[in-house]
């Protein structure tokens, strides 16, 4: 969203937190965006996504590119998943991704205006990880690469772009604090050594380099892109873990 900002885009950030909306709207403006609004929604709820979009067409006129960005991640060993954790990923991951695209795609074509929409996957969505209890999450990621192949081709023929980007280990507050929420600040030294061990280049990815990726997708530089599952993993896709 900042780097977005950076080069004059209009933002609108909507997030189940309302005051981190507006913080990210703030810092958008100081980073140049010539208008940044910042808005409570709750992405697994229509009525709220709805009311989201509103605000921020009033606040914009018109958008053109939008993130379906929003996730969580709750792992438990399947025998212990309660259902009800297991559906808050599936609703927020993926159900979260068909209403925010839902409501794109609905007024773009209404306005008869193009666009491009980016949704974040995970290699979670392509293979498996040792760590395991990742099924919620594997599953709404599969869910969502799978989703965009289908919404491109959908919404080719009206010039709307449809694709995801796929993160690999990230420096985000979500690689922080962790699956269950618990803080693992004092775990991050060890994730960036195992990342130097087991990540292809050697490091863990900093948000600006998704953010590039997102960027360009949203871009008409990126405008023969439709249905792709753009993967930014620092390597760790490439790599089997058999030496065999
Ligand atoms: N960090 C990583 O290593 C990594 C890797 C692959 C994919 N991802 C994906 O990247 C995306 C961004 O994650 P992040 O790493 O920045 O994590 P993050 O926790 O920093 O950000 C997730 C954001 O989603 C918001 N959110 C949660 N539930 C919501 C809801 N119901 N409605 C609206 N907003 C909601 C949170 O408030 C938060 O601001 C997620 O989809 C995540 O699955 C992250």
């Amino acid at each position: 969203m900042l780097a977005c900002a950076r080069r004059g885009a209009g933002i609108a950030a909507l997030d189940i937190d309302a005051a981190r909306a507006a913080s990210v709207a703030d810092e958008a403006s100081a980073a140049g965006s010539p208008r940044a609004v910042g808005f409570g929604c709750d992405v697994s709820v229509e009525a709220s996504v709805r009311d989201g979009y509103d605000r921020a067409v009033a606040a914009l006129s018109s958008f053109d590119g939008v993130c379906a960005n929003a996730g969580v991640e709750i792992n438990a060993p399947l025998h212990e998943f309660e259902l009800e954790q297991w559906r808050r990923v599936l609703d927020v991951n993926l159900i979260g991704v068909f209403l925010t695209c839902r409501e794109a795609v609905r007024r773009l074509v209404e306005t008869r205006a193009t666009g491009s929409i980016v949704c974040t996957s995970s290699p979670s969505a392509f293979v498996g990880f040792a760590g395991g209890g990742n099924s919620a999450y594997a599953a709404s990621k599969g869910g969502v690469s799978a989703f965009v192949r289908s919404a491109a081709l959908d919404y080719a023929p009206y010039g709307i772009r449809v694709n995801a980007v796929v993160p690999g280990a990230t420096e985000t507050p979500m690689l922080v604090t962790g699956r269950d929420g618990a803080a693992r600040a004092n775990e991050l030294e060890h994730i960036r050594s195992a990342a130097q061990d087991q990540i292809p280049l050697g490091r863990l990815g900093h948000p600006d380099e998704i953010a590039a990726a997102v960027v360009w997708l949203l871009s008409p530089e990126a405008s023969y892109v439709t249905g792709a599952n753009l993967v930014c993993d620092g390597g760790l896709l490439a790599k089997s873990t058999n030496d065999f």
